[in-house]
């Protein structure tokens, strides 16, 4: 089985159907490239955005992402990563997911983001500045919803799903691409 990844904007719950994916499928590491790259930087996300600013940090996200494929290449192994919700606005960054992933987009409305986002809000610096959550979150979308729907083999609606059912989706979707 190759690599697994999961893409779609902050509150669509990457980590969480990742976790449950990594239940149902105990044998592949579960990466959650956020938490790579504190571990990789020593710092948190919200410390390098505020300190290196959002280049530096779209260029350790593909950094990370170089060094995580490099590792399974030479392992032999697969993993199962959730990315950043900014990830594949960086182009090198899209090209890797594609070519060594089956990679899953995880599609939630508007309405459904700004749940998750209200409900879990996290420090989230892409969602500073002052603007009401509602609209940045859609100024946000209308650019990267095309890319997340142009980068993934597979998209998951989430609207519907909670995260054990997405993650039965996601195993389903493999299934079927095994058998062709
Ligand atoms: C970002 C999303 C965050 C994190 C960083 C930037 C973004 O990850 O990578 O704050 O640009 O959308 P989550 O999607 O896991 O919140």
């Amino acid at each position: 089985m190759a690599s697994i990844s999961l893409i779609g904007f902050m509150g669509s719950g990457k980590s969480s159907v990742g976790k449950e994916l990594s239940k149902l499928l105990p044998g592949m590491e579960f990466i959650d490239l956020d938490s790579y790259i504190e571990a990789m930087t020593g710092k948190s996300i919200p410390e390098i955005f505020e300190k290196q600013g959002e280049a530096a940090f779209r260029a350790m996200e593909l950094e990370a992402l170089e060094n995580i494929f490099l590792t399974n290449e030479l392992t032999g192994e697969d993993c199962i990563l959730s990315l950043g919700g900014g990830t594949v606005t960086t182009e090198a960054c899209r090209r890797m997911i594609r070519r060594n992933t089956t990679c899953f987009y995880l599609k939630a409305s508007v309405d459904t983001l700004v749940h998750n986002l209200e409900t879990w809000p996290g420090d989230r610096p892409m969602l500073k500045g002052g603007k009401p959550l509602r609209a940045r979150v859609e100024e946000l979308m209308a650019v990267r919803g095309p890319i997340y729907a142009k980068t993934a083999h597979h998209i998951i609606d989430v609207d519907s799903n909670d995260y054990t059912a997405a993650a039965t989706e996601i195993l389903g979707n493999l299934a079927l691409g095994f058998s062709v």
